[in-house]
């Protein structure tokens, strides 16, 4: 397997792949790489759902702007965030959790103190508006550990965030509002040679300098 490092540096946008199937066991490393991804509060918003169905995969397809490859692809993930998990009622399990768990030692302190966990349940709940940049934002740090934990694993994966509806998502599965559509990843074999790298930014252009 690659190291991170690696991985990092292998990993490009496939967007075609060979026919083979992806053994089982593979998805299930890429979905706990996902699993152990980082988030604020330990909130841990992100579900997948993993397609194998070829009609399925079609219908997919079409809801992705007709992309080729999605359906082509022997294994898709569709990417969710969960919005029910930044309820009161959520956090206040996974506060439990830190403490039960022996890890609050290790931890800022803060959630050990009851005045700050009485100050955290007075704020006013935030709105769906106001939840989805960290839904999202958290949602996309397991979905990249995912995708390079395939790239580690000698597959090819595409991050996909182009729909039309993205709640089309949420229809084809029957899934309820809380669940917010955050990518598609379809997963196989490359087929052909490695792909050169994609251009980037030099170190300097994402390098900010003080204005003051
Ligand atoms: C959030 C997100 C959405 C993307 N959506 C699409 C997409 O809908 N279709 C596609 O072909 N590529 C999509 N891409 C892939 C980018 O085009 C690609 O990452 C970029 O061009 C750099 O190429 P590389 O991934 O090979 O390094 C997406 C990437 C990200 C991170």
């Amino acid at each position: 397997m690659l190291t991170v490092w690696e991985a990092i540096k292998m990993r490009r946008s496939i967007r075609k792949f060979a026919p083979d199937d992806v053994p089982g066991e593979m998805i299930e490393q890429m979905l706990e790489a996902a699993r152990l991804a980082p988030s604020a509060s330990n909130r841990q918003p992100w579900r997948f759902l993993v397609v194998r169905d070829k009609e399925v995969r079609k219908e997919l397809r079409h809801i992705c702007l007709n992309q080729q490859f999605i359906e082509e692809a022997p294994v898709v993930i569709v990417c969710f965030g969960d919005l029910e998990q930044y309820s009161r009622a959520a956090g206040r399990k996974r506060r439990k959790e830190f403490m039960n768990s022996g890890v609050a030692s290790t931890m800022s302190g803060r959630f050990a103190d009851p005045k700050y966990v009485t100050y955290l349940d007075s704020l006013p709940a935030p709105s769906r508006e106001e939840l989805l940049t960290p839904l999202i934002a958290n949602t996309f740090i397991a979905i990249e550990h995912l995708v390079l934990m395939a790239t580690a694993l000698g597959l090819g994966t595409c991050w996909v965030g182009g729909f039309s509806d993205a709640y089309e998502l949420n229809r084809l599965f029957g899934l309820a509002g809380n669940l917010v559509p955050a990518a598609v990843i379809p997963v196989g074999y490359p087929a052909g040679e490695l792909l050169p790298q994609r251009p980037r930014l030099d170190l300097e252009e994402i390098l900010l300098k003080p204005q003051a």
